[in-house]
């Protein structure tokens, strides 16, 4: 119902535009059939994920007092826990169960029952938790796409640094944006030594303080591959992991599916334990103001300062959150300008960007200078379909209006200079329109970014062309373009152009 009105109000959008700002547009622009051109598809299939991102915050029924400590032996082979601070509620099983119904795995489905899978080895040992005795870690449950889970790596890290603690980056993870099933290290496309030197936090990656062999890491492939379904040999191999209840996840909020392959992948069980008490200091701000109404339950941490309040003296050798990205800093973006900015490309992942560009745009082997566009298209129609009519134009971006913005990006290069455009559209309008155009679309189904860099590489390498461009113009409903545009002006002091 809401789909095909969004539907209608995005054509009718479209047809305004078309109406409305045409002549503005390139001489080249103008040969065109003007529907054609701008009305791009976008998929009633994929709606379903809208619900990764903004869940509703429901309060969970049947959440079970239990006075043991589901301490679990993650990690706990030294006896360096301590007690958790208040009683800790535990989800219940069941509840766990329940919650997976926000399950949206694409694997699921598409695969051969377990039992139909080539048998394993019999006697796959537990995986470890190779933790240091002398260290006191933060980790954090990741959390939906790679920008959010970049997004909640800064965060945590901010907080890590603030209670001064190692933090363990948990690997960028597939979710129901892909269905590759798998991870990868941030420290394959980024500098973590460098981050550590210019932020003065210890990091680690969880791939090593949780190294799995390869049946380990099948088996942890075939749970996701079965959902929530009861799988023994993952239950035999599985440890318990306490993890702290944050903005609500693991209690009222579901895990959503990025969160369940980590774990799953991982072979943990997250035991959630809520967070201890307010501490008297901590400044409590109005929920609507921050931007966290849809938390609704007043003991939830949603501010970073609270969460390090409640935690500075915590004593548990590792504190594990349930999430981290929705965290808010009433304050300013102090984790951008304290952790995230630090957080630099590998020049590995710059060269293979500059290789694309020369193969796209030879003349830019003088100067290198180019103009890069990233049209977001996919989900972003979902995350605007309960906007009204006015907002739907700016949320979901006619192509035309990207066309304006670049013409403003020529002026401000003060030449015409290439354009190379990042985009996840399908489109077979969109790309004969940005052609027409001269923009050099990059295409990963072309090269072999995936094989050398991974199944991230396109993604992360299109946000490195963003990054050097001369002038970038954006989608301002896109969080990857909202994290290259603080890059942009973090890093060479550009604002970025939204259209
Ligand atoms: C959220 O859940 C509550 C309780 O089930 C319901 O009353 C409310 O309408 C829901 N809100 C949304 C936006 O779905
Ligand atoms: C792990 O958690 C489950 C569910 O809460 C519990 O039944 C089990 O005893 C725990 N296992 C260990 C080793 O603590
Ligand atoms: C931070 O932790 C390290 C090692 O765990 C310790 O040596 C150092 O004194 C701590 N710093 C502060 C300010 O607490
Ligand atoms: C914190 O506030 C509570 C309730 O207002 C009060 O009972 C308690 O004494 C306070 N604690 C401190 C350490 O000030």
């Amino acid at each position: 119902m809401s789909g095909m009105r969004t539907l209608r109000i995005l054509s009718m959008g479209i047809v305004l535009f078309t109406g409305l700002s045409l002549y503005h547009l390139s001489t080249n622009l103008q040969n065109m059939e003007a529907n054609n051109v701008y009305h791009s598809q976008y998929p009633t299939t994929q709606i379903t994920s809208i619900n990764n991102i903004a869940s509703n915050s429901t309060r969970a029924g049947n959440i079970h007092m239990n006075s043991n400590n589901n301490i679990g032996n993650t990690g706990d082979t030294n006896g360096h826990y301590a007690p958790p601070i208040s009683p800790p509620v535990v989800v219940s099983d069941s509840e766990l169960d329940q919650k997976q119904t926000n399950d949206h795995s694409p694997q699921g489905s598409l695969l051969l029952p377990i039992s139909k899978e080539t048998p394993l080895p019999p006697d796959i040992p537990k995986a470890k938790t190779l933790l240091d005795p002398n260290v006191k870690y933060l980790s954090f449950m990741t959390y939906a796409g790679l920008t959010n889970q970049f997004m909640a790596l800064e965060n945590a890290a901010y907080v890590a640094l603030r209670i001064n603690r190692t933090l363990i980056i948990p690997p960028i993870t597939t979710n129901s944006h892909d269905n590759h099933n798998s991870n990868q290290r941030w420290s394959d496309f980024f500098d973590l030594s460098q981050f550590s030197t210019l932020t003065g936090l210890k990091v680690v990656e969880w791939s090593d303080i949780r190294p799995l062999n390869a049946d380990q890491i099948e088996v942890g492939k075939r749970q996701v591959r079965a959902g929530g379904k009861h799988y023994p040999i993952w239950e035999k191999l599985a440890d318990n992991l306490t993890c702290q209840v944050i903005y609500g996840f693991g209690d009222s909020e579901r895990l959503h599916t990025t969160e369940l392959t980590f774990a799953r992948q991982f072979l943990f069980r997250p035991q959630f334990v809520r967070p201890p008490p307010r501490k008297n200091k901590t400044q409590v701000f109005d929920r609507a103001y921050i931007g966290s109404k849809d938390n609704l339950n007043m003991d939830d941490i949603v501010t970073i300062d609270d969460l390090v309040d409640r935690y500075e003296d915590n004593s548990d050798q590792l504190l594990f959150l349930s999430h981290s990205f929705k965290l808010k800093d009433p304050l300013g973006r102090r984790s951008w300008f304290l952790v995230g900015r630090h957080l630099h490309f590998l020049p590995k992942v710059n060269d293979y960007a500059k290789q694309l560009i020369l193969h796209h745009a030879p003349e830019t082997k003088e100067h290198g200078k180019y103009i890069a566009v990233h049209v977001r298209r996919g989900d972003i129609w979902q995350k605007c379909r309960d906007k009204t009519e006015e907002e739907m134009v700016t949320c979901i971006v006619p192509l035309g209006r990207y066309a304006e913005a670049v013409e403003t990006a020529y002026r401000i290069a003060g030449e015409r200079l290439p354009v190379l455009v990042a985009t996840d559209s399908q489109s077979e309008e969109d790309h004969v329109a940005m052609a027409k155009l001269g923009w050099r679309r990059l295409n990963h189904n072309l090269y072999t970014t995936e094989k050398e860099l991974g199944i991230f590489g396109p993604a992360l390498v299109d946000a490195a062309i963003l990054v050097n461009a001369e002038v970038m113009v954006g989608s301002y409903s896109s969080s990857m373009s909202r994290v290259a545009a603080r890059r942009q002006r973090g890093w060479r002091q550009r604002e970025a152009l939204y259209p």
